[in-house]
Formats: structure tokens, C-alpha cells, sequence
């Protein structure tokens, strides 16, 4: 498989990672298209505006297949989804949008030849490892084949489109890679979050990039799998050039768990005087392990770029430039 037949059609283009990912393939020469729900091009897309870009909806078939029509993608890079606890106590939307939307994604693309969806998924749909070897304080690294235990809506959603994915292959021969992030952190994320919580990891650069104190009483302990944004969306090009995605799910993070004091620790070599207190123990959130990313090493060739450090340290620079380019 190779991108040589047509540009790749990114939804969501204008979020977090798509915009990411539409960056590394300018960089790499791939012909790309940009989607997304939003009427123009977000500052996250500044640097690239050379890309051509389509306002979409997916929940909107017809408008989903002008587009299509439009770009005549050969991989579609799917990334558009609503995200945040708000759609998890609000079920409705996050089902329209993350399920019947990538339907819709998968239909149009089966029907105009497109080969391959590469699209999110999660980490979080993956079952409480306490008191497991995946757990405190051995963190082996989980595999994709790990007996799934989707809980709220968004885990829910995502668990369920891999599922939509596995049928549209069985029937249609559409391929498919569907990437299992782990924690994500990036500066883009303080577009975001005004004021809600964006992950500890976030929350804590987020606080450090404002000069604010950053003080949690408990959860210093918990460990997590802490992928930086740019290896995420590596890993979305890397999946969509790739020869092939036989196994479809894909673990993406840095196959080892972090914990909060980790993050602290790199965080005071790298901002001296920066202020974080942080207490001891485990978070209840199920979620916490690290991930075992033999498979998206092997067939996709996915590799993560940046570790802990180097993760932080471009997350602080990121930061710095996004201030910039807001203050205009
Ligand atoms: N650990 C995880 O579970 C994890 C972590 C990071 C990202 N993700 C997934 O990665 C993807 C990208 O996440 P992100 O952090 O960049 O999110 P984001 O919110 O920054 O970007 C999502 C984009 O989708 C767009 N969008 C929303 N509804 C749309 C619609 N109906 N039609 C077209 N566009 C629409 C939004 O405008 C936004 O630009 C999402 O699918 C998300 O679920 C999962």
C-alpha cells in the first residue's frame, strides 16, 4: 500500500492530532487533504496553509462522499470524533458523531475505492489491570489481544467502530488500522481545555507553561502510558503508508509506564524553580498500565520518537511557539 494514487483525506484535521499528522506528511512530501467540522482552517493548521481544505460534517453522508469525490483519497486518516468527559454525561452526541460518523466514514469509503481507513481508537476500553501483572507496580506491557471492558460512552464508541471496522473488512475487504492511544499529552491541548482537566499529564504542563503551581493530594503512584502527541500521529502515518495492517489493532504509546513523579522529575531539569507537589498512591480510573507496542513496531513500523524527556521538552517549546502565534 502506498499513498502514490491519491492524497490522504484526514478528518479532524484541524484537532490536536490531525493537525500533527497533516504536518508530518507536508514534511514527508505526501500529497494530503485536509477535513474538519470547523469553518476554517484552526491556528493548530498555521504553518501549512497550502494544504487544501474542506469543511465536513461526518454525520453528513452525502456531504462526506462530495468531499471524497472531491480528493480522491487513496487512505483516509479518520480522527474526527467529540472527545472530553462532557460526552460521556452526554451520550447522544458522542454516539452520532464517533460511531454513526465513522460508519459513514467506512460506507463512503468502501464505495469509492478508497483502500484503507486508519482511524483513533483507545486505550481505555482495556479492563482494570490492579492487583494483575499489568498493574501497580509491575506494569507488563498489555497486548492488543487483552479481553476488552468498555464502560462509559467514548470507550464504548470506540470499542464498538474497531468492531464496525472487523465487519467492513470481512465484508467489503476494506483495510483498516485501528490505533489504540494511550495518555496523549500536547501544548495543543491548552486550546482546549479552558479550565477543564485535559489528563494529569496535561494538567500539570499546562500549569507549569502558565507559572502556576501544580498541586494534586494523591495519584503520584499510578502509572500510565504517556505517548506524545507527535508519536500519535506518527503512528497515523505510519499506519497509512504501511504495505499492509493484517492485525487492524494497533497499541500506540511508549511501552513502558510513567507515573506523575516521573513527569515531575523531567519536568524540574527542564524549568528549575517550576512549583509541583504531588502526593502519594493510585487513581481509581482503570486505565493504567502500559502497552505493549510489539505489533505496531512490527507492521507498521511505529517507533516511538520521544521518550519521557524529549516528549516534555518539545511539549515546553510547542507551547512556547503556540503562545506566540496566539498573541498574534
Ligand atoms: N487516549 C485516547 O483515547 C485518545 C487520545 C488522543 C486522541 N484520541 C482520538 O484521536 C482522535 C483525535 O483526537 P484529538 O485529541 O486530536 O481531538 P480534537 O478534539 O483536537 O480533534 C478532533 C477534531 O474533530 C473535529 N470534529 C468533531 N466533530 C466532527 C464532525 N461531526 N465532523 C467533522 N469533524 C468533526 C473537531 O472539530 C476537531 O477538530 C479522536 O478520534 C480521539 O478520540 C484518543
Amino acid at each position: 500500500m502506498s499513498a502514490d494514487n491519491g492524497p490522504i483525506l484526514i478528518t479532524g484535521a484541524a484537532g490536536v492530532v490531525g493537525s500533527n499528522a497533516v504536518k508530518q506528511l507536508v514534511a514527508q512530501g505526501v500529497p494530503v487533504a485536509a477535513a474538519d467540522a470547523v469553518a476554517s482552517p484552526s491556528v493548530l493548521l498555521r504553518g501549512v496553509e497550502s494544504v487544501p481544505y474542506h469543511r465536513l460534517d461526518i454525520r453528513d453522508f452525502a456531504l462526506l462522499m462530495e468531499v471524497i469525490q472531491k480528493t480522491k483519497p487513496s487512505v483516509i486518516i479518520h480522527l474526527a470524533a467529540l472527545v472530553g468527559e462532557w460526552y460521556n454525561e452526554h451520550p447522544h452526541g458522542n454516539h452520532e458523531v464517533n460511531v454513526g460518523g465513522t460508519i459513514n466514514v467506512f460506507e463512503a469509503a468502501r464505495l469509492s475505492g478508497v483502500s484503507r481507513v486508519v482511524f483513533a481508537s483507545t486505550w481505555s476500553f482495556y479492563p482494570q489491570f490492579r492487583g494483575t501483572k499489568h498493574g501497580y507496580p509491575t506494569y507488563e506491557p498489555v497486548p492488543e489481544d487483552t479481553p476488552p471492558h468498555p464502560v462509559r460512552p467514548y470507550e464504548i464508541s470506540k470499542y464498538t467502530i474497531e468492531r464496525y471496522a472487523y465487519w467492513y473488512r470481512q465484508l467489503h475487504g476494506l483495510e483498516f488500522a485501528a490505533l489504540r492511544f494511550g495518555a496523549y499529552y500536547a501544548a495543543e491541548r491548552r486550546v482546549q481545555a479552558g479550565g477543564r482537566s485535559v489528563g494529569a499529564i496535561n494538567d500539570l504542563l499546562l500549569a507549569v507553561g502558565q507559572g502556576q503551581p501544580y498541586r494534586v493530594k494523591e495519584g503520584g503512584d499510578q502509572g500510565f502510558d504517556a505517548v506524545y502527541v507527535k508519536d500519535c500521529a506518527g503512528a497515523a502515518v505510519a499506519a497509512a503508508l504501511a504495505k499492509a495492517t493484517p492485525s487492524g489493532s494497533y497499541n500506540i504509546g511508549n511501552g513502558r509506564a510513567v507515573n506523575l513523579h516521573d513527569v515531575a522529575a523531567v519536568v524540574r531539569e527542564l524549568v528549575p524553580g517550576a512549583v509541583m507537589e504531588i502526593g502519594p498512591g493510585l487513581l481509581p480510573a482503570k486505565h493504567n498500565c502500559a502497552l505493549d507496542i510489539t505489533r505496531a513496531r512490527t507492521e507498521l513500523g511505529y517507533e516511538p520518537k520521544y521518550l519521557l524527556r524529549e516528549g516534555i521538552a518539545d511539549w515546553l517549546k510547542e507551547y512556547r511557539r503556540l503562545d506566540e502565534v496566539l498573541r498574534g
